[in-house]
């Protein structure tokens, strides 16, 4: 089999030229205009991660993580500018009102929440034992009680730049994982968007899709239209399209039509949090694809990194589901599509519980029932590596845990 070109990502996500705030690609453009916004303040953070601007559970929290890093440095620079004599004590309360700010900004996503504590600890801010955080600052190996403002800053976006890396290294050993389960005239179906404009590398859902067609296998994706926000058709299709791959965009409730015709070999989703017991929260209509997929006997994979398992969340009914507002159903993309009064339920996400997964990947492998064990298995060598590495973070969190 021939060896195609390494398929690279639209950029998601940098920092502006002095590192003092970020770029992102605004996906509520997409697929029409391709347009960058410049987030410079921690309002402009929240705001594009709650609008959509930037979406799919590992990229907000990078963009968390980068968004702060940015705050930092501006600050730094600001004091500068000032002669004001910033410290590394102010900056880090300052750093406590971001943190606890922007971990509000999506309820479901744990990677927001993963990434958000990754900076606090690589600041030296130890978590209380009831879990909230305290300004005050602990020691640990790696993070300097005399440092000044700026080299905490730069630890900051140090730390950030980490899980950006970290993100890109997980997206890619998912996609290797994975893509053993497609042969060449694989077909795919995947709901919402869980590709690269999803994370900060080639995606989790779509990761296999892009590997086995670098492998040279040929590959069509379903992509499901996702409603009400269509991060399916507006974003898998636009993305699919632009690498090149063969994909199908169908409205959601055509699934069972094709499920009972023309079958897909497999479906492929993400997760925005995997419950410690494997029920998977995901996009809603993720839950009604799995039924659907169970009665036609096709296999229903959930393709996500070790930041989005939550040991600490026992089983799905314990994962927080964001409601969305209503004018998302009532007035869709600006025009009336139900009565302007009418009552809505809208919820973000849904819970698939782990008997219909068949498997989850993520970059430490393709994991199978009980996944009590399996996930757990994953998670504590995914965090062993990363102490090994040497993030300030990682350090941080293994000192911690030693200390217990
Ligand atoms: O509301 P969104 O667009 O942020 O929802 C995204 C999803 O549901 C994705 O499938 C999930 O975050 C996984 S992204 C790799």
């Amino acid at each position: 089999m021939h060896e195609a070109r390494r398929y690279q990502p639209p950029e998601q996500i940098r920092w502006s030229e002095i590192g003092d705030s970020v770029v992102i690609l605004d996906q509520t453009e997409l697929p029409a205009r391709r347009v960058e916004k410049e987030l410079r303040t921690v309002a402009d953070v929240e705001e594009a991660i709650q609008s959509l601007r930037v979406r799919g559970a590992p990229l907000i929290g990078i963009t968390a993580a980068m968004g702060i890093g940015a705050l930092a440095r501006q600050a730094v620079l600001q004091a500068e500018a000032a002669s004001h004599a910033l410290d590394a004590g102010e900056l880090r309360e300052r750093l406590l009102g971001w943190c606890d700010r922007l971990e509000q900004a999506r309820p479901t996503a744990v990677n927001l929440v993963w990434a958000i504590e990754r900076l606090r600890r690589a600041a030296g801010i130890a978590e209380d034992p009831d879990g909230a955080a305290a300004a005050g600052f602990t020691e640990a190996p790696g993070i300097s009680a005399s440092e000044s403002a700026a080299e905490l800053a730069d630890r900051l976006r140090a730390e950030a730049n980490e899980i950006l890396e970290e993100d890109r290294r997980m997206c890619r050993g998912i996609g290797e994982h994975a893509a053993e389960l497609l042969r060449d005239g694989s077909t795919v179906i995947t709901h919402c968007n869980a590709g690269a404009l999803a994370t900060g590398g080639i995606g989790t859902a779509l990761a296999p899709v892009y590997v086995a067609t670098e492998q040279g296998k040929k590959i069509s994706v379903y992509a499901d239209e996702t409603r009400p926000l269509l991060q399916g058709s507006r974003i898998t299709a636009w993305e699919l399209g632009e690498a090149g791959v063969d994909v199908t965009v169908i409205a959601d409730n055509m699934a069972a039509a094709l499920f009972a015709t023309d079958p897909p070999d497999i479906v492929f989703v993400g997760s925005d949090r995997i419950a410690a017991n494997g029920d998977v929260a995901n996009k809603i209509g993720t839950y009604s694809l799995a039924v659907l997929a169970k009665h036609h006997g096709v296999p229903f994979y959930v393709l996500a990194p070790t930041s989005t398992v939550d040991l600490g969340t026992a089983t799905g009914a314990d994962i927080p589901i964001e409601q969305r507002s209503a004018d998302e159903i009532r007035l869709g993309f600006g025009k009336l599509t139900a009565p302007a009064d009418a009552p809505v339920w809208s919820p973000a996400f849904d819970v698939t519980p782990n008997g219909l997964v068949a498997g989850i990947v993520t970059e430490q492998g393709i994991h199978r029932p009980p996944y009590v064990d399996s996930l757990a298995e994953a998670v504590a060598t995914a965090e062993g590596e990363r102490a090994e590495r040497g993030s300030a973070s990682g350090i941080a969190a293994k000192t911690a845990e030693e200390g217990r």
